[in-house]
């Protein structure tokens, strides 16, 4: 390849996390390669931090995938230019795309993917591969090619997390707190992902992005647990009901469906609090039972094919 690689960076970030993890990526390469950085944003910004009933009350638009945003178009020059690589990140709300993410991937802007190499980055607490199979889903729809994929996830207990993220999500409080730690991806996993730059930039130069993804892999930029698969395909087929459930009451934010939304957060955290030691057991016993079938879903979340329904 002559010349620097040029790479776009496409993304939605609402606390920054996101983009904090991109920059560490692309910390040691910045210079060998031309970077166009082009955030996602919505026409109307959703609100950091979150009042409780508005948060809840995103869920049903979020799992229809009917954005209550649309996402400003990127600009001309960013459509028109050319890319050797685009770096998507994206983060799961609800166990879906984001809404921004899915704006966008439903704009007409989105057609900058066209052609394109894709090495998607998420930022997730760590339940993110059924919004991982809707981005893939999208890509191929818009004529991209998956190239790779960097997934950080916060590594604490999955009860403890969920009390961190709350309270970032509900207060703006990121920092650990007399109980808790810090909520989000762990800093120093952000600062180690500093070491999948070289690889992607060797990757560019040589022309062998095919191989990017196994690379990746070796060195631990994805990591799976099976126990947290069961979970989320049994999360993902309850929010589909709530939403449905939901939104037969009205629209976002619609006074007539505050007391189902009510009731989806009220069991949402008796589901987490109350009835999770019981059904972690349930799932530890259905997670030996059923661990060939988890190990071959963890393996094909790993790799870049597309299936439709495999979660
Ligand atoms: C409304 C909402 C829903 C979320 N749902 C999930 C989820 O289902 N799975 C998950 O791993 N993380 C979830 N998160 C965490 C986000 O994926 C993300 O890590 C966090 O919001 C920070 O991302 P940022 O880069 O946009 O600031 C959720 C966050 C928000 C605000």
């Amino acid at each position: 390849m002559s010349g620097k690689p040029r790479i776009l960076v496409l993304y939605y970030s609402q606390t920054g996390q996101l983009r904090h993890i991109i920059d560490n990526i692309l910390l040691d390469v910045r210079e060998e390669l031309e970077v166009t950085y082009a955030p996602i944003e919505p026409e109307r910004p959703y609100p950091f931090p979150w009042n409780p009933d508005v948060f809840f009350d995103a869920m049903p638009e979020t799992v229809m995938h009917m954005p209550t945003s649309a996402t400003l178009p990127l600009p001309g020059p960013v459509m028109q230019a050319e890319y050797d690589l685009v770096i998507f990140g994206h983060q799961p709300w609800f166990l879906n795309p984001s809404q921004p993410i899915t704006a966008f991937l439903q704009s007409p802007s989105a057609a900058v993917l066209k052609g394109k190499k894709v090495l998607t980055v998420i930022g997730a607490r760590n339940m993110w591969l059924h919004a991982q199979e809707r981005v893939k889903e999208q890509l191929l729809k818009q004529g991209a090619e998956l190239v790779g994929n960097i997934a950080l996830v916060d590594n604490t207990p999955n009860i403890i997390s969920t009390l961190t993220v709350i309270r970032w999500a509900m207060k703006g409080q990121k920092e650990a707190s007399r109980f808790l730690p810090a909520a989000g991806v762990q800093e120093r996993d952000i600062q180690e992902a500093q070491q999948y730059g070289k690889p992607i930039l060797r990757h560019l130069r040589e022309d062998t992005l095919a191989l990017l993804n196994d690379e990746l892999l070796r060195m631990g930029a994805v990591n799976i647990k099976t126990g947290l698969v069961l979970l989320e395909n049994t999360g993902i087929k309850n929010f589909r009901k709530w939403s449905k459930y939901i939104a037969a009451k009205g629209g976002p934010g619609a006074p007539e469906r505050l007391g189902r939304v009510k009731q989806f957060k009220n069991l949402l955290i008796v589901a987490i609090f109350v009835l999770s030691p019981i059904t972690s057991l349930i799932g530890k016993i259905r997670e030996q039972v059923k661990m060939k079938k988890l190990k071959e879903d963890v393996a094909y979340f790993k790799q870049l094919k597309f299936e439709k329904g495999r979660i």
